[in-house]
């Protein structure tokens, strides 16, 4: 497997087309989960250069942060907080244009301006979320629901 990850630019289905292929190419054959979760986090920047992008996993009755790409951030979310717990409680994606509108936002970072949770589930059951910051408001569309929905299909648990 390479490594190394071809940065493509144009619109934003023509990058999620390229990157796409290449973090299957990066998860496949490799069963450890952080391992994964901290190369897709790492492709996803590398390709968007988003704010903040990473993954918190259910841990009991609580979301804890996992491997992530950007500044430090909250460690443990409730059910039904914040914009992750409530993508955790309905089992679906928000897309939030501008995170101060959303009521119980947890404000990680102060420049975090828009946010899109996309929920991991297996069987029914959330086992973690998605959770992509960035510095622009109204920055996350349908595109990037389909194709990140598209991506944490590819997560093996
Ligand atoms: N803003 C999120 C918390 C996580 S950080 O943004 C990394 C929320 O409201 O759930």
């Amino acid at each position: 497997m390479a490594e190394d990850l071809i940065i493509q630019k144009g619109t934003k289905q023509e990058q999620y087309l390229s990157l796409i292929p290449q973090i299957k190419a990066l998860l496949e054959g490799e069963p450890d989960l952080v391992a994964n979760l901290a190369n897709i986090a790492g492709a996803l920047k590398e390709q968007f250069n988003w704010f903040w992008v990473g993954f918190y996993l259910v841990k009991g009755e609580q979301l804890v942060l996992g491997p992530f790409q950007g500044p430090v951030a909250c460690t443990r979310i409730n059910k039904g907080r914040g914009v992750c717990g409530t993508s955790w409680a309905k089992a679906e994606t928000l897309i939030v244009p501008d995170v101060e509108k959303f009521p119980g936002h947890i404000a990680c970072s102060s420049l975090s301006k828009s946010e899109i949770v996309v929920p991991l589930i297996k069987n029914g059951i959330v086992w973690g979320v998605l959770d992509v910051d960035s510095e622009i408001l109204n920055h996350f569309d349908e595109t990037d629901k389909i194709f990140l929905e598209q991506i944490v299909a590819g997560i093996k648990s």
